[in-house]
């Protein structure tokens, strides 16, 4: 069970990322009418919607993973990508809370998710590293 919720969260992470991903293959595309800047124009509205959710069913299902994983939880490699969401997620709240620049929150929350993609390698290919 845990072994799937583990994977469960990798999926809901691409998930989340595509948001940034698919934003900026349509930025680069040199024809925005082609089919695929068509289909990229469909998806990013529903990506941007479902954002929030996904982010929050992953703190809420990782939390279950490790917990389940461990028994109890320690200070171990998942937990390091666990609080980097849990900050990721208290800093959109907070971000979009105040009203005075709306995109500077966005400038911790992004290279937080690359951050949060480093510790994912780490805690698959060197779990018990701490
Ligand atoms: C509770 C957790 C989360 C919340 C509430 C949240 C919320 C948001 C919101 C409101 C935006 C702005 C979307 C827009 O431009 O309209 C955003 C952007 C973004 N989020 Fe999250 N997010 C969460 C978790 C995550 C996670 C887990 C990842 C991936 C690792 C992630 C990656 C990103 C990226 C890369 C952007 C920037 C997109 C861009 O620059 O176009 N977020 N997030
Ligand atoms: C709450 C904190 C977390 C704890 C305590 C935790 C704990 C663990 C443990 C003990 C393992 C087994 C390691 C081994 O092979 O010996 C594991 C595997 C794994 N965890 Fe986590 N984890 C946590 C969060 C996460 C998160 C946030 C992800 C997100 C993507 C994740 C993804 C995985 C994956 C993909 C595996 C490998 C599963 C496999 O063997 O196929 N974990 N985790």
């Amino acid at each position: 069970m845990s072994i799937t919720l583990a994977w469960v969260n990798v999926v809901l992470l691409i998930i989340a990322s595509l948001l940034f991903i698919t934003r900026r293959i349509f930025k680069n595309l040199g024809d925005k009418k082609s089919p695929f800047a068509q289909f990229l124009r469909k998806i990013m509205p529903l990506l941007q919607k479902i954002h929030p959710i996904i982010g929050v069913s992953f703190i809420v299902i990782s939390f279950i993973h490790g917990y389940l994983a461990l028994g109890l939880i320690t200070l171990h490699t998942g937990l390091l990508i666990w609080l980097t969401a849990l900050i990721m997620g208290t800093v959109a709240v907070v971000g979009k809370g105040f009203k005075i620049n709306q995109k500077l929150w966005l400038k911790i929350h992004r290279p937080l998710a690359l951050l949060l993609w480093a510790l994912f390698f780490l805690h698959y290919f060197n779990p018990w590293l701490i």
